[in-house]
C-alpha cells in the first residue's frame, strides 16, 4: 500500500481530515500528517500523532530521524501528497512556490504526485485570485478536486464544502492505486485525439462543435498515470492540457490537420483513442477574406463536402494497434455505435448519448457503453469523466495483457 502524506491546513473542514486519515489507514496505507499553524487550532497534533503512530510535522526544526533533515526525509518518503482540506491561503502558497512554514516547505520539496481538496467560503473560492491559483495548480500537474455545494460553516449555502469523507477517501484511493500500478504501460505509446475540429468558412468564421476536451484529456491523464507515452492531438479545447515530459502535444484546427497528425504518429502507436469530436463535413471553399453582408441579399449559402474519416483510415492502416473510437449519438445509441464499430474496423467503441443533460459534451460526467468485437456490451454507470477514463484504461491494460 502507498505512503501518503496528508497536509491539513486552516479550513474549518480540518476536523474531517481526522476521519480521512483513519479511513486511509484502514485501507492499509501508511499515513503521515503535516499541519499548518491554523490547522493545529482546529485539530490537535497529538490526536493525529497517536492515530498515525508518526510524529506530526509542525516544526521545521524538530528532531530528525536517522540524522536526516526532517522535512526532506518526509518529502522523500512520500508517494502521494494530499492537501485536505486546502485553504485559500495554502493554495496561493502552492501556486506561487512559497515555502515559509513547515507544511509549504515540505510540500515544495516533494516530488510525489499531489492532490488538493479546496474547502473554503464560497466567495473566497469564487474570488478571481483563488480561481487563478487553482488553474495554476492544474497547469503544474496537481490534481485539484472540485469542492461540493451545500451548507457552509457560515450558515448559508454555496460551493466550497469539502466533499463527504467517503468520497474524499475514494478519490485518494483511486490515485494511490494508479500510483502503485504506475509503470504498467511504461512501454506503450498512445495517440489520443481530444476536443473539437473547426472548419473555416472565412478567416473569422468556422463550423465547430461543443467538445470541451474534458473526456479526451481525462483519458490522456489516465494513460500518463500508468506510465504510458502519449501523443495528444488537440483540436479546440476549453480545459488545461496535461503537461508532462511523457506527453507530446500536437495542436490542430481542422479535420485535415488532425488526420495528418494521426497519420504521422500512427506507425509507432500501440493504442489510438479517437475521443475528439470531428467534423463530418467542411465547406467546399473557405473565403480568403471575411465574407461581408451584401445589400439586398437575404441569405448566404455554402456547399459542404465530406471530410476524411480518420478513425476509418486508422482502421484500414492498423497492424498491431488497438484502435478505439467513440460514438456520439442522440438516438439509437447502440445500433449506431455497433455500425461504427464494424464500418470503421475499430476494436472498441465507447458509445455516449450526447442528447442528455449532465453527460456527453462539456459536462464533468459521462455514461458510456463499451462495444467490442466478440464480447458483450459493457454498460458503465454515470460517473466522472476521469472515472470513465480510469476504467477504460484498466480495460485496455487487460486487453494488452491478453495480447488482444
Ligand atoms: O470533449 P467533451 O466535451 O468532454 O465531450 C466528449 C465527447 C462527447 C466529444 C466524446 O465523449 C465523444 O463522443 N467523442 C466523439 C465525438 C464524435 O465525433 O463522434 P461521432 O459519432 O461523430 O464519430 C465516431 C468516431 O469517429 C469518433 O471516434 C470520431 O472521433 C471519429 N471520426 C468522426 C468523423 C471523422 N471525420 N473522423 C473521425 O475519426
Amino acid at each position: 500500500m502507498a505512503r501518503i502524506a496528508v497536509y491539513i491546513t486552516g479550513s474549518i473542514a480540518a476536523y474531517k481530515a481526522v476521519e480521512v486519515v483513519r479511513a486511509l489507514q484502514h485501507r492499509g496505507h501508511d499515513v503521515r500528517v503535516i499541519e499548518t499553524k491554523s490547522a493545529q487550532q482546529l485539530v490537535g497534533a497529538a490526536t493525529l500523532a497517536s492515530l498515525t503512530k508518526h510524529p506530526v510535522m509542525t516544526d521545521l526544526w524538530q528532531p530528525s530521524r536517522n540524522g536526516q533533515v526532517p522535512h526532506i526525509e518526509l518529502a522523500d518518503w512520500t508517494q502521494l501528497a494530499v492537501v485536505v482540506p486546502a485553504s485559500a491561503d495554502f493554495i496561493a502558497k502552492m501556486a506561487n512556490g512559497l515555502a515559509d512554514d513547515p507544511a509549504s516547505t515540505t510540500l515544495l520539496a516533494t516530488a510525489a504526485p499531489k492532490m488538493v481538496f479546496p474547502a473554503m467560503n464560497n466567495h473566497m473560492l469564487a474570488n478571481p485570485s483563488t480561481q487563478r491559483n487553482l488553474r495554476q495548480l492544474v497547469d503544474d500537474g496537481v490534481a485539484v478536486i472540485e469542492p461540493a455545494e451545500g451548507l457552509l460553516a457560515e450558515g448559508y449555502s454555496g460551493k466550497g464544502r469539502l466533499p463527504e469523507v467517503p468520497a474524499v477517501v475514494e478519490q485518494i484511493q483511486e490515485k494511490a492505486e494508479q500510483l502503485l500500478h504506475h509503470g504498467e504501460l511504461a512501454d506503450t505509446n498512445f495517440v489520443i485525439t481530444v476536443g473539437g475540429t473547426q472548419e473555416p468558412l472565412d478567416p473569422v468564421r468556422f463550423i465547430g462543435n461543443r467538445s470541451s476536451g474534458k473526456m479526451g484529456v481525462a483519458i490522456a491523464r489516465a494513460a500518463l498515470s500508468y506510465g504510458a507515452k502519449v501523443t495528444l492531438i488537440a483540436g479546440n479545447v476549453s480545459v488545461s492540457l496535461p503537461k508532462s515530459v511523457h506527453c507530446h502535444l500536437v495542436r490542430v484546427q481542422t479535420t485535415e490537420e488532425m488526420a495528418r497528425a494521426v497519420q504521422n504518429s500512427f506507425a509507432t502507436a500501440d493504442v489510438l483513442i479517437m475521443a475528439a469530436a470531428v467534423a463530418d463535413f467542411k465547406p467546399r471553399h473557405s473565403a480568403s477574406h471575411k465574407v461581408k453582408k451584401q445589400k439586398g441579399r437575404q441569405d448566404y449559402q455554402f456547399d459542404l463536402v465530406p471530410t476524411e474519416d480518420i478513425l476509418k483510415m486508422a482502421g484500414k492502416m492498423k497492424k498491431r494497434q488497438l484502435v478505439i473510437g467513440f460514438a456520439a449519438e442522440t438516438d439509437d445509441l447502440l445500433q449506431n455505435a455497433q455500425r461504427k464499430l464494424e464500418q470503421k474496423n475499430a476494436d472498441m467503441i465507447v458509445a455516449n448519448d450526447v442528447s442528455k443533460a449532465g453527460i456527453g459534451f462539456a459536462s464533468d460526467d459521462n455514461q458510456v457503453t463499451i462495444l467490442q468485437r466478440d464480447a458483450d456490451p459493457l454498460n458503465w454507470p454515470k460517473q466522472s469523466k476521469q472515472a470513465v477514463a480510469n476504467q477504460l484504461m484498466a480495460l485496455i491494460i487487460n486487453k494488452i495483457k491478453e495480447g488482444w
